[in-house]
């Protein structure tokens, strides 16, 4: 080894440094707010148990306030010596503080910390998250209650099948959606558990108060086990991309059906143009390529949840440094679909409809069930009725759209959609958010 290079963990050739540095210095800027309340939290603690005094933890308390200050005037950088945030952030107080700033770590592991930092992270995530996914459902139920009773060829197979609505396709996809906030839910759950105090995995001889710093922060409770807190990285950031995955999954299906609809040999739904891309050598393009990216971006995320996945399962207890490489993957996955729902509300929001495209898909054949449902009425046994018209489909006609949509009365058809249940579970997503969000930001108001 001809040079090494200094770090404050000790002395590394510069292309180990460089491997296991990889994108922290980058990733890790998500973090510096987070890292900063975590140290304040875990700087108030050392006081309550006399390693600094109290005037020691409000000095270092408003030095990290600086230090979140100078991060967003571009003063503060996190450098490859440094390896990530948490080593810049002890670099920086060191420097301010002197003495007092090289105490701060005492009692506490890099483990713990970047723990710490990542939970606060998908924590404002997954709250910021849940409204665009709130919006999304919102426009999503706007424009099926303009176009309610439109009539609307519902297919089965691709296949022309019954009479439908744009009301009942557009809520469908809302309702989905909506569902999807019972998976991101359980992963913030899971998230918000404080794994501070479990240090390197193994706790330490000091008398830390746990549920002191996990109060201090915001979260539910502390993570119990040390180790259990240690192997819980990597689990949690999992457990956010499957949420995540599940989500795009519904997205993912929302603009496949766009992107047929509103292909000119359907045509039923109209992109407006400003939406659309077009081609640099047929003039006549509008092509749907936000819809395709969503597709692309899907698949991405389902990618990244195998990635997360795949490094916990041969990984042995405690920690090990596989787990640095989750972080890229779960804030990769949170950007992707948080952009991809506000792309996606903006896309359904300017969305038109084809009142007479929509109505010409209604061939003879999609009354077949309702035509064989009239002779149940008169007495026909079912089995019979759907045989009878079976073996005569030329018999059927092209019948009265409208009447078919206003027949379907009972819940959640066509003319029993409802408007008040949308409204409220979009009202109830917006609100449990919000108030979430402003006891989160309170707390770490508080501590910075
Ligand atoms: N940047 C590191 C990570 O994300 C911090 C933890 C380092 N811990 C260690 N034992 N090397 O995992």
């Amino acid at each position: 080894m001809k040079k090494v290079e200094k770090t404050i963990t000790g002395n590394v050739d510069p292309d180990v440094l460089d491997f296991t540095v990889g994108d922290d210095p980058v990733l890790d800027r998500a973090l510096v707010k987070w890292d900063c309340a975590g140290t304040a939290a875990h700087v108030m603690q050392l006081a309550k148990i006399g390693v600094v005094t109290q005037a020691e933890s409000r000095k270092v308390r408003k030095a990290l306030g600086e230090v979140v200050a100078e991060f967003r005037a571009g003063a503060f950088r996190i450098f490859e010596s440094d390896q990530d945030v948490h080593m810049a952030v002890e670099r920086r107080l060191t420097e301010k503080l002197g003495d007092l700033g090289k105490k701060i770590h005492t009692g506490r592991s890099r483990n713990d910390q970047v723990a710490v930092d990542v939970r606060l992270h998908v924590k404002d995530e997954l709250l910021g998250l849940e409204n665009e996914l709130a919006d999304l459902a919102d426009e999503l139920c706007a424009f099926g209650r303009r176009h309610d009773r439109v009539p609307m060829v519902g297919r089965t197979h691709l296949q022309p099948a019954m009479p439908s609505s744009v009301g009942v396709w557009a809520t469908g996809h809302a309702e989905m959606i909506l569902d999807q906030v019972e998976n991101l839910e359980a992963a913030y759950r899971l998230n918000d558990l404080c794994p501070l105090g479990s240090a390197a995995g193994y706790g330490v001889p000091l008398p830390l108060d746990r549920k002191l710093t996990s109060d201090l922060l915001g979260f539910a409770r502390p993570l119990h086990n040390v180790f259990g807190a240690s192997m819980a990285r990597g689990e949690n950031e999992a457990a956010v991309l499957s949420a995540l995955a599940q989500l795009m999954a519904a997205l993912s299906r929302l603009a496949e059906d766009v992107i047929l609809f509103s292909m000119p040999e359907f045509g039923y739904f109209k992109l407006p143009r400003a939406y659309c891309t077009g081609s640099s050598i047929m003039p006549q393009k509008y092509n749907p390529d936000v819809l395709e990216l969503v597709r692309a971006k899907t698949a991405t995320v389902l990618g990244l949840q195998t990635a997360a996945l795949s490094q916990l399962h041969a990984m042995p207890g405690g920690y090990n440094r596989d787990l640095q490489d989750s972080k890229g993957l779960y804030m990769k996955g949170l950007a992707i679909a948080r952009t991809t729902l506000r792309i996606l509300a903006k896309i359904v929001a300017g969305m038109d409809v084809d009142e007479a495209k929509l109505r010409a898909g209604f061939i003879p054949g999609v009354f077949a069930t309702d035509a064989a449902l009239r002779q149940v009425a008169a007495g026909v046994p079912w089995r019979e009725a759907y045989h009878d018209v079976r073996d005569h489909l030329e018999r059927l006609e092209t019948e009265d759209a409208d009447a078919a949509v206003a027949a379907k009365r009972h819940l959640g058809a066509t003319a029993g959609l409802d408007w008040k249940l949308y409204a409220r579970r979009v009202a109830s997503v917006r609100k449990e958010a919000a108030k979430r969000q402003k006891f989160f930001e309170a707390k770490i108001k508080e501590l910075i």
